[in-house]
This record gives C-alpha cells, structure tokens and sequence, in this order.
C-alpha cells in the first residue's frame, strides 16, 4: 500500500516503467512525500502499466490515435481529462514516446516533466546514450527538466553525470545512466512534492 500525500503525480510511459518503479518505491519507503494518482501508457502491454498494477495502483491504457510519434486531438483530450480527473498536482513523463503538444501543454502549465538520458542540452532525440558514445564524449548523464514546446528543450530541474569509460558499448553506457536517472527522478519528485522548486525563467532552483 502506498502512504496518502495530497501532492498527486501522474506518471505517462511507453516502456518498462523502471522510472516509474524508482518513484513507487520512493513513496513506498516514504522518502518522497506524493502519492501516485495514475498511471497511463499509449502502449497496451507496456510493462509500466503491470509495475503499477502489481502495487495496486489505478493504471489505464489509453490509445494515442492515428500518429505515430504524437497524440491526436481526440486522445490528446482523452489523456487530459484523464489527468483532471485523478486531479494531478505534477505530471511525471518516464519514457512516454509521444511529443505533447500546445493544448496538452497549456493543460499543465509548468507542471508537466520528463527525464532525458544525457545532459542536455547535448543530445535531445532518441537514443541520446548511442549519440553519447558515438560524440565520443567522456562523460553524459541524465536530465529531468520541464516540458515545453520543443524536443528536450525546456528549463532544467535536475542533473546528473556519468563517465563514459574505455570498453563501454551502447548497453553498458545505457544501463548506468538508467541507474542514476534511478536517483535524479525520484529526488526532482520529492523536491517538487515538498514545494522546494522555483522557475524563473530558465533558472530552476530547489534540487
Ligand atoms: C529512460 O531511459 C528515459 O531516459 C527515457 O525513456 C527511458 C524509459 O525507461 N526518456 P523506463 O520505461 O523508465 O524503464
């Protein structure tokens, strides 16, 4: 059973769910104060969607519609309402592979986030771990940063670095930046939760 906080999150994924799972079991142990509101996935298998089942939080499957990389306007309403009804104070992105557009945004403003793995603002797109590698950088990491309008783009939350060291391939690097997006999230979500963040313009203070 997941303690009761009035800070609500709802969490969106296409994968499976380790994001999330750090997050649940955050709130599980009690070190992050939210309480998770529900649960959504584009994808209808996405092992996110069984994470939350099995701790017996509400997660509903909820169709993108006829695109590919984003929502339509009928499912983009859809996710909205949905997110209004479970009343979500933060919405949390944890591998949720659709671009969210104006109406979505202005829903949520500066209320809507998403981890990235790199430090941006060095690889936004896809497969930012392979772009890493193949840049030949020495170190990269992870970023939890707000939504807006453009692809990786929006004022920066959280940060945190990992090496690149001789011998990784695209596997070894992806999986130790997924450790320590394992960290940056759920702490960015206890931060937000206690209130602790400040936006003023790009400057995002209380990590
Ligand atoms: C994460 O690596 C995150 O950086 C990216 O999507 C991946 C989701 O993984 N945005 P998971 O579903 O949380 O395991």
């Amino acid at each position: 059973m997941q303690p009761e906080h009035p800070f609500r999150i709802g969490v969106l994924g296409s994968g499976k769910g380790s994001n999330f799972v750090a997050i649940a079991e955050a709130i599980a142990a009690g070190t992050v104060r939210a309480t998770v509101a529900a649960v959504f996935s584009d994808v209808a298998d996405a092992g996110i969607l069984r994470q939350a089942r099995d701790r017996g939080l509400p997660a509903e499957h909820l169709p993108a519609g006829k695109f590919r990389t984003k929502l339509d306007e009928e499912a983009e309403a859809l996710y909205v309402r949905r997110l209004r009804e479970a009343r979500v104070d933060v919405v949390a992105l944890a591998g949720f592979m659709r671009v969210l557009k104006g109406d979505f945004l202005r829903a949520f403003p500066l209320r809507i986030v998403n981890i990235h793995p790199s430090l941006l603002p060095a690889f936004p797109g896809l497969e930012a771990w392979k772009q890493a590698l193949q840049y030949g950088v020495k170190v990269t990491g992870c970023t939890v940063h707000f939504v807006d309008e453009g692809v990786d783009s929006g004022p920066i939350i959280g940060q945190e670095a990992v090496p690149v060291l001789p011998g990784d391939t695209a596997a070894s690097l992806h999986e130790r930046i997924q450790q320590a997006e394992r960290r940056l999230y759920p702490a960015v979500v206890g931060a937000l939760a206690e209130g602790r963040v400040r936006v003023s313009g790009r400057q995002v203070t209380g990590l």
